[in-house]
């Protein structure tokens, strides 16, 4: 391919995530006309796809328990975009079928025991409830999470032939097309986000697979990056770098929004957002939540920040 081309082509799909894994994270609950200001300037932003809420137990994550108001609210506001919702079981995915979403994640963990510790379920179990979800609601279109694909806080790092195969049941039993690679505790490095990526491409050259990537150890924006380059569907990120699972013990926040935002945008890349609405939104959100922000916008003075 011609260089001419490739730069032509240097198109990025990034998916706002934050009002979900950014919120789950906070404790003092956000009040819900918060939350849909902030989904109201994501799209404002530009954004094409975000993930809304999760229709999870109240009592796990009360944060969460507006959920069916959220979503309400987005079927009405954000209608030209995609939008969707994580759900751990059946129940939740009957819960977003009902209010009208079309797309949901359910979330299922390539290590056990953090399955376990998540939806209190076995790998066959989670498999078993996201056929019926499949059967019963055909005109929903499930695009799973993986969680703990990079390591797991109870297992360390997992094979890549377990998460083969994971997919394997994913695709062949549920009939899924789209799979989005978790590393849930954010102790993923390049080469290794390279090479699931590649091997996880190659196997299953049909599906779409998008990147969802932890903060811990600042390499965030790094491991999204290497995502793109090697042309994974979308890469997930959260506003302000919220984020993080209540039941991974050790887990931090996402790759900021904005910081990724920052260098695609300075590098060339069409994301088809506006940094300066996006950290707008950030400090919007920075001055109404309390939150384990990761996102560097909150230390830099004003004028450098839209440079
Ligand atoms: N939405 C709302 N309420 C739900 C629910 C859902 N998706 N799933 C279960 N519940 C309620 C049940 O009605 C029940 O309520 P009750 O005690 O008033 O009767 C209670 O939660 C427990 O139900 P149970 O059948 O024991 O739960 P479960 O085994 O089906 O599932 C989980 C429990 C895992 C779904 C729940 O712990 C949960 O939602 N966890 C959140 C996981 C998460 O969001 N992790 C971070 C994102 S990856
Ligand atoms: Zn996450």
């Amino acid at each position: 391919m011609n260089t001419d081309n490739k730069i032509l082509q240097k198109k990025a799909n990034v998916v706002e995530i934050g009002p979900r894994d950014g919120f789950q994270n906070v404790k003092e609950f956000i009040p819900t006309e918060v939350k849909k200001t902030v989904l109201q300037k994501l799209y404002d932003s530009g954004y094409k796809k975000i993930q809304i809420t999760s229709f999870v137990s109240p009592k796990a994550i009360p944060q969460m328990k507006d959920a069916t108001e959220i979503a309400e609210f987005a079927l009405r506001n954000l209608s030209d975009i995609d939008i969707f919702a994580l759900v751990p079981n059946y129940y939740g995915a009957k819960s977003a079928h009902e209010v009208g979403l079309k797309e949901i994640t359910p979330v299922i963990s390539l290590s056990e025991s953090h399955n376990k510790a998540n939806v209190r379920r076995s790998h066959q179990e989670s498999l078993d409830e996201f056929k019926r979800i499949k059967d019963d609601f055909p005109e929903m279109k499930l695009t799973p999470d993986i969680a703990t694909v990079f390591g797991c806080p109870f297992e360390g790092r997992l094979s890549i032939d377990l998460l083969l195969s994971m997919i394997d049941k994913l695709t062949s039993q549920i009939g899924v097309t789209e799979i989005t690679l978790c590393d849930t505790i954010g102790v993923g490095y390049p080469e290794q986000v390279r090479q699931i990526i590649r091997n996880t491409k190659q196997a299953f050259p049909s599906i779409k697979f998008n990147l969802h990537v932890h903060d811990t150890r600042n390499m965030g924006v790094l491991n999204s990056y290497i995502g793109i380059l090697e042309g994974v569907n979308s890469v997930q990120t959260s506003l302000g770098g919220l984020g993080g699972c209540p039941f991974a013990p050790g887990a931090t926040g996402n790759t900021s929004s904005e910081d990724l935002i920052y260098m695609l945008q300075h590098d060339g890349w069409d994301t088809g957002i506006s940094f300066d609405s996006l950290l707008a939104t950030a400090k919007y959100l920075h001055g109404n939540v309390q939150g384990n922000y990761s996102g560097h916008h909150i230390h830099i003075k004003d004028e450098y920040c839209c440079l």
